[in-house]
Formats: C-alpha cells, structure tokens, sequence
C-alpha cells in the first residue's frame, strides 16, 4: 500500500507545504511546521450539500445587529461598542497576561441579566469558583464548568441555550472528529470552526480565549484570525501592572482602538487617564526623553520616549526599538544624518516608549527624532514640552491628524508646550491659549527650538 502523503502546516501562519523545511518561507518562523494527514484538513468539502437560502438585501430585518454591554465601557468600545450577538471574538496573548481575569469579570457583569457559561479546560470548577471569589465575581446567572470537549461544549450550548459564551482556551480543547492532540494546528482551526458555526446557528457571542507562543511551541491566534469575527490581543509588560487590550481585525467596528486596563490583586480596572498612567514615574531633567502625543482610535494618549546613543562596540551598531517599529528608527537616524549632519553610524541606538505602549503612527516621528538628538547631545529637552509631527525623508514635517485633540491632551495634562508641524496647524493658533504653541515646518527647526 502506498503511504499515505501528508501536508506541512506552520503553526504559526497556517500555511501549507507539501514538503518539511526548517523555516517558514511564508512568515519566516523556524521549526513551526507540523505534519498533518490532509484528510484531517480537507474538513466539510464532502458533506452532503443543503439548500443555499437566501433574502431580499432590502428585506433582511435592521435589528440584526444586536449588541450587549460587556459591563467595561474599555472594552466595549475597542469591540466597536459593545459585543455583537452571534459573534466569535478571539483574545490573544501571553499567558499571564490578564485573559482569563478579564472575561471571568465580564461573565460576572453579564451575569446579572443574562445566562453566561464559562468553560475552562485549563482550571476545575473549584479553582474557577476561588478566582471568581476573588475578583468578587457572584452574578446569579454566571455557569462555570470544567471540559475540554468541543463536543460537549456544542451540546450544552444548544440544550441550555446560554446567551454568552466563553471558552479558556481554544488550546486545551480537542474534538473527537479529528485525530490530533490538543493545540495541534488542525485541533485549533477545526474546533474554532465548530464555534464559529455555533455562534452563528446559536446567535450568541462567543469569546475563545488563545495563548499566544513567540517560539511557535502551539498553535496561534494567527490560524485563527481569520475564521473568527473579531480579533483582540491582550498586550503589556508583566512585570508592570498595565496592560492594552488591542483589535487587530474586527466586522463589526474600527481597529484603532484601544483599552486601558491596570492589574491589581482584586482583577483588572479600566484606566480612564491612560495619559498620567503613562507618564506616572518619569525621571525629570534626563536627556535623551521626551513626550509623544499619540492617538489612538479616536483618543489621544501621551507617553514617553526614551533614547539612548552610546558608542559602539560592533562593526554593525546595534538598533534595538521597543514599541517603536525599528524601520522607522532606521529612516530617522538617516534623516539625522544626512539632512541635520548628525554622525550616529558608530552608536548602538536604543529607543523605548515608556509604558507597554506600542506606537505606529508617523505622529510619533518628531517626539522620537528629538529624543534621539536629546540623547547623543546629552542636553535634556524641557520637560514641560509635548511634540508630535511625521518626519519626511526630506528631514520636513508634514501634518498629522487629529491636531486639536494632541494639543488639548497635552493641555489638560499640564504641559507648557507643544512642538507640532507648521502644516496643519494654523487654525489652531488663534483660539488655543492655555499652552504655547511652536509650529515648525522641518526637524531642524525643531531641534533648534530645543537647543535654546
Ligand atoms: N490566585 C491569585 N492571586 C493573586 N493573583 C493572581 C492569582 N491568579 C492569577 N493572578 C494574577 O493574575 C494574572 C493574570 O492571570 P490570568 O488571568 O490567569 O492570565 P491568563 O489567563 O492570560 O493566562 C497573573 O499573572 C497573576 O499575576
Ligand atoms: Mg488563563
Ligand atoms: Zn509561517
């Protein structure tokens, strides 16, 4: 008999390959590659065909969109305000990081008006219970259970018929239909599916919870994002109390927004001022610090850069950025040189926002630029001052967005003044008064604000 052929999966991208290779050609991941028989893969195409329905785009009912409250105004609104019915929601990150801390507090404010069902496979009903008493989680309605079968699971919730799903964590949950142990690639995505399906034939929100492995060890969040609805990753330094909830894909609202969230020993709470929490601990009269105004989603948050210019030891400088995407670090240390005439080719470069905050937005070129000036000049920058502006290859800045609101966020804080691009800013000039406002038109004339 031949042997039977299988496929290579990485378990990171989810991408097939008829052949083993060390590395990922897709995502560039080592070793994540798992064989699998591709009859586990090929799941529904064979099912017997049903009878596609279909309606009138006029005459399907407006109110299809119904949307709970979760109870944390912070994540309702990076949900896209509030958590739609039927929806698959997945929440990613490290394990540690807050997860189940998270949806066992929401479960509890769901429960007070509507039947939720927690189902753990990583914790028995007893531990369940410890932690909900100790978050002070004691909603009624609030049903926890301990299973790993994707099958009960799917059984239970069409017989008690919950009105809000959790499951923790797609991980540990294996259906008996595939041949694979749990957290293989083809357990994730087939037992991710069924709920999908679930949530869809159920009309009820389902949150999965997933671990997310740098080194690839499971199966990740990235196989399942895009089956599911609504992707939310679960960010932060352990080691400091607050973490950023995040959507990375949502179909039912915007991707820019962000939650705020400080862990504390009764449970995680919303954080109203990410801006002080951000800048809370700050050294004063430092070089190589200044403070960004970025925005995210429709809010403004301030936080600190940090850079650090030392001489050396490499033939290649090291680059080393945290929060801060290294491409960009690698253009402005290039606009440094070759239009400011700053010699930073034999200094290892490292740049940090402060505070778990990962920052993408050009916005934050300036407030990083200046830091960076700051730190291989070593004259501190006045520590009452905000900037923000893209900086262009040509060493200009160019306007960014959402100008009033960086202005006012700065304002409301206490700062001085604001730095900001002279493109974008004339409207302003006029009835803002409660800060001074510097509106230059390139990073050298930035700079030469600092200098005095
Ligand atoms: N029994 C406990 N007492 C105090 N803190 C705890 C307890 N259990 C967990 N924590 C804290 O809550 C954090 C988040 O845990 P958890 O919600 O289980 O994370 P995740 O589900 O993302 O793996 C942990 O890192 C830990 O600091
Ligand atoms: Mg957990
Ligand atoms: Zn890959």
């Amino acid at each position: 008999m031949p042997k039977e052929k299988t496929v290579f999966i990485c378990r990171q991208c989810g991408n097939e390959y008829p052949k083993w290779t060390g590395k990922c050609l897709s995502c560039g991941a080592w070793n994540s590659l798992e064989e699998t028989s591709p009859i586990a893969v090929s799941t529904a195409a064979s099912a017997p065909a049903k009878k596609l329905s279909y309606s009138r785009v006029t005459e399907v009912p407006e109110d299809s969109e119904i949307r709970y409250s979760t109870g944390v105004s912070e994540l309702d609104r990076v949900l896209g305000g509030g958590l739609v019915k039927g929806s698959l929601v997945l929440i990613g990150g490290d394990p540690g990081i807050g997860k189940s801390t998270l949806l066992l507090q929401i479960c509890g404010n769901m429960g007070r008006e509507h039947t939720v069902l927690y189902v753990s496979g990583e914790e028995s009903e007893r531990q369940l219970s410890l932690r909900a008493r100790r978050l002070g989680v004691n909603a009624e309605n609030l049903f926890i259970s301990s299973c790993n079968s994707c099958e009960s699971i799917i059984r239970a919730v069409r017989e008690e018929k919950p009105e809000a799903v959790v499951i923790d964590s797609i991980q540990t949950i294996t259906s008996s239909a595939i041949n694979s142990s749990a957290g293989s690639i083809v357990q994730v995505r087939e037992c991710t599916g069924a709920f999908m399906r679930l949530a869809k034939s159920e009309e009820i929100p389902i949150f999965i919870v997933s671990h997310v492995n740098k080194d690839g060890g499971i199966a990740g969040p990235k196989i399942m994002e895009h089956i599911v609805d609504t992707v939310l990753y679960f960010e932060g330094d352990k080691q400091l109390s607050y973490r950023i909830l995040r959507a990375v894909k949502n179909r039912f609202g915007s991707t820019n927004e962000i939650g705020v969230f400080s862990m504390d020993d009764d449970g995680l709470k919303q954080v109203e001022n990410p801006s002080e929490m951000m800048l809370s601990g700050r050294l004063k009269n430092i070089s190589g610090s200044t403070v960004l105004c970025a925005v995210e989603g429709t809010r403004p948050i301030l936080a600190e850069v940090q850079a650090l210019a030392s001489k050396s030891g490499f033939s290649n400088p090291r680059r080393v950025t945290a929060g801060f995407d290294l491409n960009r670090l690698f253009m402005l240390t290039a606009v440094l040189e070759k239009r400011l005439g700053f010699a930073m080719s034999g200094l290892d470069i490292y740049v940090n926002i402060v505070g778990g905050l990962r920052v993408d937005e050009p916005a934050a070129d300036l407030a990083v630029a200046a830091a960076l000036y700051s730190g291989v000049t070593g004259k501190p920058i006045p520590e009452d001052t905000v900037m923000f502006g893209e900086v262009g290859l040509g060493g200009e800045l160019r306007a960014v967005s959402r100008v009033r609101e960086r202005v006012r966020e700065a304002e409301r804080l206490g700062f001085g003044t604001v730095i900001l691009p002279k493109n974008g800013s004339q409207a302003l000039k006029r009835e803002e008064c409660g800060i001074k406002l510097i509106a230059v038109s390139t990073l050298a004339d930035a700079v030469k604000q600092l200098s005095v």
